[in-house]
């Protein structure tokens, strides 16, 4: 044997056993623990030396134990967090004084205490584009794409992780397009079907067909030669929004944007029984967290991240204006990735409540003790604390949070932040606490100002605000906040947003 061959042997023997060694140890990591959300709730609880927890409040009005609606009742912790003091009291005074010290601290806090943090050891996701198709939204050809981004889990085979988005950008624009991602199921927007001669050919290989499988059909084809079985579907006016205007999907491409829907679920289950699974599980190897881990809310944050990686490297996206949109606890979701992630240029948070934009030291509505309760798994495991009545630390309650929501706005400053909501009467409800986001909105204008944006035009300070008029927004600085006429969504604001973020970011709708 030559001294090459010999090598080459001994490389091919070292290989073998380590590929051997590699499968043992892989194939002996345990699988994925499996807990109820309870169980997961109870795991928490454990590890952080709570007994009790307070029950959050009802949302039904007629129940004794209902959430406090009544407004001189709803600030028993009047002051809230100063984003422009630091934790050693200082004033913050400069814009370098926010980047370097003061809003550093502020991530720490909410990282530590409030959603969690990302893992340093999270793995590198690849992006691939499943199908291409082109489509027509309207009287605007797109081309859309539905993309998968695989997260590397050679850490950990037993759990796989795929992102899921659909990409969908205006086909005919001649320079890259701002883009909007929203949270929500990744579907075809508006699968384009065959038609034409296409679907003439597609009709006689049917009637072949179905001649084969029964000759006597032969006859009746025959008799209706001008028949097709196949045949293509009539133009469908889409579904209006709540207040008459076209689909958000709709209004954006036709306003020259293109559009994401991104799949959380894809990301990590909206559900307590999946934290050993989906990206924090994988992390994790399958194991619960512990009580600084990431919660659904921060995983989803992270999945939109992941989704801004792929858009900035296609060509066809202006990857400087891209904005991340969500709805209710996807409206949290969209506000903690603008909270976090520098790169989204702009957010639309609607209806976002507790957790999102409202004061988590407000009484009104949802409390801390609701997300502390059945909703424990978009948080840390350590806001739990905040809802405990009895624990090894004594009791502790929504005044002890180190940070409050005017500081989760303040994050986002002085890029461009759309704070949006309904009405209860249309279904927006109460239990928001619409009038707590409008006080942290205020409070954090502060931030904006001082980096040289402008926030809401409030006369007094956010103790004695109050909200403008239904239909009235504050739509004239880069933090803004509009309260629409209709119900649990953000789509009558759509039309304001585009016209809004268009003026600052000099876009215009395609002539
Ligand atoms: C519940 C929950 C809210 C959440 C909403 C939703 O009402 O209490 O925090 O925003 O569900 O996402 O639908």
């Amino acid at each position: 044997m030559t001294v090459f061959k010999q090598n080459l042997a001994l490389i091919c023997l070292i290989s073998i056993i380590c590929g051997i060694i590699g499968s043992v140890a892989l194939a002996q990591a345990p699988s994925p623990v499996t807990f109820t959300a309870d169980q997961d709730h109870q795991n928490m609880m454990d590890q952080l030396g709570i007994k009790a927890l307070r029950p959050g409040p009802s949302g039904n009005e007629n129940a004794p134990n209902h959430a406090n609606y009544d407004e001189s009742k709803a600030n028993p912790y009047p002051n809230v967090p100063d984003p422009l003091i630091m934790n050693d009291g200082q004033k913050v005074t400069t814009p370098e004084m926010w980047w370097t010290k003061r809003r550093p601290e502020i991530v720490e806090m909410y990282s530590k205490y409030v959603y969690g943090r990302v893992p340093s050891s999270v793995p590198k996701v690849s992006w691939t584009v499943n199908t291409v198709d082109h489509e027509m939204i309207g009287f605007t050809p797109v081309i859309a794409k539905d993309v998968e981004g695989v997260v590397d889990n050679s850490s950990y085979p037993a759990i796989g992780v795929h992102i899921h988005m659909m990409v969908v950008l205006p086909a005919r624009a001649n320079s890259p397009v701002p883009v909007l991602m929203m949270f929500g199921r990744a579907a075809f927007p508006n699968p384009n079907e065959p038609s034409g001669s296409d679907l003439d050919m597609i009709n006689k290989a049917w009637e072949s067909v179905l001649v084969k499988e029964d000759p006597s059909l032969k006859e009746i084809f025959e008799q209706h030669p001008a028949w097709q079985p196949v045949k293509g579907t009539p133009f469908q006016f889409p579904q209006l929004n709540e207040d008459g205007g076209l689909p958000n999907t709709w209004q954006l491409v036709a306003a020259g944007w293109g559009f994401v829907l991104i799949d959380p679920g894809s990301v990590q289950a909206d559900d307590g029984a999946g934290l050993t699974r989906g990206i924090i599980g994988l992390v994790n190897k399958g194991q619960p967290r512990k009580p600084e881990d990431w919660g659904a809310l921060r995983a989803w944050a992270w999945g939109a991240g992941r989704g801004l990686d792929y858009l900035e490297a296609d060509p066809a996206v202006d990857a400087k204006h891209v904005g991340i949109e969500g709805v209710s606890r996807y409206g949290k979701a969209a506000l903690v990735t603008m909270a976090f992630d520098q790169r989204f240029a702009m957010v639309l948070v609607g209806s976002s409540g507790k957790g999102g934009a409202t004061l988590l030291r407000r009484n009104f509505g949802e409390a801390v003790e609701s997300l502390t309760g059945g909703e424990h798994h978009w948080m840390a495991g350590n806001f739990l604390k905040y809802g405990a009545s009895d624990a090894t630390f004594g009791s502790m309650t929504a005044g002890n949070i180190p940070v409050d929501s005017n500081e989760l706005i303040a994050l986002c400053a002085p890029r461009l932040t759309f704070i949006s909501y309904g009405i209860p009467a249309k279904g927006d409800a109460k239990w928001l606490d619409h009038q707590g986001s409008f006080m942290a909105t205020v409070d954090a204008s502060r931030v904006f100002t001082l980096l040289g944006a402008k926030g809401l035009a409030v006369e007094g300070d956010y103790r004695t605000a109050q909200m403008p008029p239904v239909n009235t927004g504050f739509l004239d600085g880069q933090l803004a906040w509009r309260q629409h006429d209709g119900g649990h969504t953000d789509a009558p604001n759509m039309k304001y947003f585009i016209q809004w973020a268009d003026k600052f970011i000099g876009h215009a709708p395609p002539q």
